[in-house]
């Protein structure tokens, strides 16, 4: 992202605070897997939005109108020893110099520096109660300056969640952000045609799941959005499989939903395929069935639309489905009072997707003023019906036993209706059938 584009953000973050406001933002703290070694360092994506700065043990302050400027970052110093070990630091120069930041200091004069910004300022604006470190410090400040009052200091009075500011500018995305999720889909969507192409029986769940990293990688995809789920046969009934150590055996579907993400941007994306490249009847079935849903709920992700009109039609088409395939009884009069008792819950349930950002799931109310949210041009949403049949379920006919089916796609939702950014991954049965027998 350019430094353009942060400014663009900032001041879109200022104008939406109250005067008279401060906001505070922490960097994401490293943390530790086990002994000496740590977790790939992900910056928080709120910091990360405001500000683009990528190290841990750092803080933004935004202060809209202060005179001696608007940002301060609080950061690690430069130090030669340590990043002999760990890598460089922009350090406080590096901040004001790449960073656009207006002043910076070490992160070790928090306390120092901090209390004085919050002096006169009425109202702060930060992450309140997700991160109990920070919650503390700033009471910390706060009771400084709350000190210095008969010298006739003002300290503020009010405390307000940020991320909502943040969130209502974040789920709106802007051409630079778009391009980036367009990569960052493009690169998956590859990545799943080639898996398609690849597999067969006597592979495992996680040379799938290695060769999709693996390619993602390779374009620049070095971390997934998300674990992985690699699941076949009665694995892909289980919502959030990430085992992901089975045999791919002959006769089976998989299903993979995996996405990379790229520059701090997510991907996420489904397909379910059968593992020897051909559908049995009942597999085929199934899935056609879902693909109804899918095709249905995409076809209602357009602007004025709200956000539940798309899983309405996800659950009508169903719903409609499972009574013709002889799963719920009832016939075609009964489908509005199955869907009412939500009778297709045993096999479909979870919603029908989410806001896509730098979050796979999002940030972004879907509801407004009591009400679903309606669809906006620059929305990116995924579409994700499913249906899974575990054994278990008896009262289905056995032929549907242990198949999972989840169809996942990426959408933006555009002035003139909506693009399906994840096309390239193959999904229709002749297509995937096409896909894994041309060698
Ligand atoms: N991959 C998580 C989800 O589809 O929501
Ligand atoms: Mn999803
Ligand atoms: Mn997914």
């Amino acid at each position: 992202m350019t430094t353009a584009e942060y400014k663009r953000r900032r001041r879109r973050l200022a104008a939406a605070m109250k005067p008279g406001s401060i906001a505070l933002l922490a960097a994401a703290p490293e943390s530790v897997r086990n002994r000496d070694v740590h977790y790939p360092y992900r910056q928080d994506s709120d910091f990360s939005y405001v500000t683009g700065f990528p190290e841990p043990e750092a803080l933004a302050v935004l202060v809209p109108g202060r005179k001696k400027g608007e940002l301060v970052i609080f950061c690690r110093p430069r130090d030669s020893e340590r990043e002999l070990w760990e890598g460089g630091r922009a350090g406080v120069k590096g901040a004001r110099r790449n960073f656009s930041a207006d002043e910076a200091h070490p992160i070790e004069k928090l306390d120092k520096v901090l209390p004085k910004l919050l002096e006169d300022r009425d109202r702060v604006y930060y992450p309140v109660g997700a991160n109990p470190a920070l919650d503390r410090r700033l009471m910390k400040w706060v009771n400084v300056v709350r000190g210095k009052a008969r010298a006739g200091v003002r300290a503020p009075t009010e405390f307000v969640v940020l991320e909502k500011l943040l969130s209502e500018q974040r789920i709106l995305k802007s051409k630079a952000e778009l391009k980036v999720i367009r990569q960052a889909v493009r690169i998956s969507a590859e990545a799943h045609r080639r898996i398609m192409r690849w597999c067969r029986p006597g592979l495992s769940e996680y040379q799938l799941e290695a060769e999709f990293v693996r390619i993602c990688a390779s374009q620049g995809g070095r971390f997934q959005a998300y674990p992985p789920i690699v699941g076949s046969g009665a694995n892909a009934c289980v919502l959030h499989y990430v085992d992901n150590h089975h045999r791919l055996e002959d006769g089976d579907l998989v299903l993979i939903d995996a996405g990379c993400e790229l520059e701090g941007y997510a991907s996420d994306i489904t397909r379910t395929f059968p593992v020897n490249g051909r559908f049995s009847p009942p597999q085929r079935e199934l899935y056609e069935l879902v693909l109804a849903a899918q095709e249905a709920a995409i076809a209602k992700a357009v602007p004025g639309n709200r956000w539940n009109d798309i899983h309405k039609a996800a659950v009508r088409t169903l719903t409609e489905g499972l009574v013709e395939l002889g799963i719920l009884a009832g016939g075609r009069k009964a489908i509005p009072k199955l869907i009412k008792k939500e009778k297709y819950k045993p096999y479909f349930m979870h919603r029908t997707g989410h806001w896509l950002g730098m979050d796979v799931h999002d940030v972004g109310d879907y509801r407004v003023g009591g009400k679903w949210r309606r669809l906006e041009p620059g929305m990116v949403l995924t579409v994700e019906p499913g249906l899974y049949i575990p054994a278990d379920r008896t009262e289905v006919p056995s032929r549907y036993h242990n198949i999972g089916i989840r169809i996942e796609d990426d959408v933006l939702i555009t002035a003139e209706g909506n693009e399906v950014l994840s096309m390239r991954a193959p999904k229709t049965v002749a297509e995937i059938e096409a896909c894994m027998s041309d060698e």
